[in-house]
This record gives structure tokens, sequence and C-alpha cells, in this order.
């Protein structure tokens, strides 16, 4: 691109992100005053996943591409993406995240863009590899709770079960019919630790204040999309499959709006003291 056409586009960009937020308060009206989807009917008859029967789930393959975000790897792992994660358009992605999560359209859209410009590609022609969402401190960033950072293991869509367990056994919460629950104080928690421990292991860590909210909107989905059960939870974080009968939690017609989302990621990233959490000794160094 150009120096001029370069500037025009981030102009057109600039509007298109405007009128997604102006969009997604519309809707997060919307939602208020219309009737929830009943449950079972969460997910879009005729698409995958009504009823909750999901495709049937089969792991990743050798030369398979999967990425650092459990909730992608798991819609390939079930077909809903192509199953090799290659040659997915980001329009296939904002669909599919809609029908399958029941994030709102807003959301749909803004995410792929986002993700479509950090790549520099065409939201409307090109296609990616989910590999290629793992470019450092584009989306994928340290201190994950699910991945070991960057710099110890570059393939980030290797799961490192101990952080997963870890995270699961935070769990303070209980539902009315006894599941056990993550909190927004647990999420907090375990993500100071996480930031903590990732500062003292890895001489290469960054983390962005963006970057921040960012791990907090994972944070966030797990305590949304998913309602924080760890039942479910265990079966994404650790095998990338959607258990058999699961639909999102989310049950308003316009999905998960951006202003909504917020309100909880928010809550996580702000309820984050770094300074609650026990710096590791350095000898641990290595064994990140
Ligand atoms: C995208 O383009 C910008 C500016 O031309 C460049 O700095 C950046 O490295 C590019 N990113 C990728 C992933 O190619
Ligand atoms: C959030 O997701 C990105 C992309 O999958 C990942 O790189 C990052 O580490 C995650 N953050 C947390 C706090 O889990
Ligand atoms: C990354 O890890 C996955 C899962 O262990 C493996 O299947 C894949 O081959 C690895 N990719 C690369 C490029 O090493
Ligand atoms: C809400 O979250 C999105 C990302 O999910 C962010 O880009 C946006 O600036 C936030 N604010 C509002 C008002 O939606």
């Amino acid at each position: 691109m150009s120096f001029v056409s370069r500037i025009l586009f981030k102009i057109a960009n600039a509007f298109l992100n405007a009128g997604i937020f102006v969009w997604d308060i519309i809707i997060t009206l919307l939602n208020l005053v219309l009737p929830k989807r009943a449950v079972g009917h969460v997910t879009p008859e005729s698409h995958p996943g009504y009823h909750g029967y999901w495709p049937e789930y089969k792991p990743a393959q050798e030369g398979d591409s999967r990425c650092s975000c459990p909730a992608l790897n798991a819609m390939a792992n079930h077909g809903i993406l192509p199953r090799n994660g290659r040659g997915i358009t980001f329009k296939e992605m904002n669909a599919k995240i809609r029908t399958t999560y029941n994030f709102a359209p807003t959301f749909c859209l803004f995410v792929p863009n986002f993700a479509a410009n950090m790549l520099n590609k065409s939201y409307r022609t090109d296609t990616f590899d989910l590999e290629e969402l793992d470019l450092h401190n584009g989306i994928e960033h340290d201190a994950s709770l699910t991945r070991v950072d960057t710099a110890a293991n570059p393939n980030q869509s290797v799961i490192h079960a101990p952080f997963v367990e870890e995270l699961l056994g935070s769990a303070s919460g209980k539902a009315a019919d006894g599941h056990q629950l993550l909190t927004s104080k647990d999420l907090s928690r375990i993500s100071g630790k996480r930031r903590v421990e990732a500062r003292a292991n890895n001489p290469d860590y960054t983390l962005s204040l963006f970057h921040k909210m960012f791990g907090s909107s994972n944070s966030s989905t797990l305590l949304t999309i998913f309602g924080g059960r760890v039942e479910d939870l265990r079966s994404v974080l650790l095998e990338e499959r959607l258990p058999s009968g699961w639909e999102s939690r989310i049950r308003q017609p316009y999905g998960l709006t951006m202003c909504n989302f917020n309100k909880t990621v928010l809550a996580v990233e702000f309820g984050i003291k770094e300074k609650d959490h026990p710096v590791p000794d350095s000898n641990k160094q290595d064994n990140v």
C-alpha cells in the first residue's frame, strides 16, 4: 500500500469502528427488551451444535494449523472451521464464531477485522491459517492462562496442562445445581499470579495495557460464554473440545455485545493486584 492509500484505509477503518460501536449500543439495548432464546435453542437451527449436537471431535493431525486460542481450535477440531485450520476467510470466522458461541455481530466483525489489519490482509478477500494469529504482541501475548510464553515455546498451540489445572483448581464459586464455577475474583487472582511469574521467569516478558485488556477479555469469555463452569471448561481448555450437549450460556437474542463484555473485562482487569503475589525465586528461571 502506498502512503496515501494507507492513510485513507486508516480513516475508513476508524469510521467502521465508530459504526460498530454505535451498532453495539443499539443491540445492547435491544437485548434488554427482547426475549431470551430458549434453552436448547441458543445455537441457531441448521447450524452445527443446534440442540447441543456438535459435529464429530477429531484432535489436530500432523500438519494441521492451530493457535493459542482454545475456542478457535475447538471449532477446527469439530470441523466447524476447516479441520486443517488453513485457508479460513475472515468473513467465515465472523459468521461461525457468532453461531457457535453467540457473540454479538459487532464483536464478530470487530475481532476478525482487527486480526486482518494486524496481518496486513484484506478482511473481504484474504484467508489465513490459525497459526498466523500467534504473531507475538499482535493478538498473542505473554502471561497466558493456558500456554507458556512464546520465548519458552514459540509453538503457541501447545496446551500447558499444569496452568489449566491450576486455573480450574482455583474455582471458588458454586452454581445452584452444585457445579463448580470460576468467578471474576478467581480470574483476577490467577491472572495476577501468572503475570508475576511470567515477569520473573521470562527475560523477554512484555505486556502492554492493550494486551492486559486482551488477556482479561479471554478470562471474560470463560465467565460469560462458558458461564465459568469448570466441568465444561475442562473439556474446552484441555482437549479443545465442546462438550456434547453444550451451548453458549449467553441467551440474549443479539448475543454478547462489546458493551456487556467490557463490564466483565473491566471487573477482571481492575481486580488484578500483582503485588499480592510473591515473586518466585530466580532459580526457577528455566522451568516456566
Ligand atoms: C504490516 O505492515 C506494517 C507497515 O507496513 C509493518 O510494519 C508490519 O510489520 C506488517 N506486519 C505483518 C504481519 O506483515
Ligand atoms: C488470550 O488469548 C491470546 C490469544 O489466544 C493468548 O496469546 C493470550 O496469552 C491469552 N491471555 C491470557 C491471559 O490467557
Ligand atoms: C505445534 O504443536 C502441535 C501440538 O503439540 C504439533 O502437532 C505441531 O506439529 C507443532 N507445530 C510445529 C510447527 O512444531
Ligand atoms: C469494548 O471492548 C472492545 C474489545 O472487545 C474494545 O475495542 C472497545 O474499545 C471497548 N469499549 C466499548 C465502549 O465497547
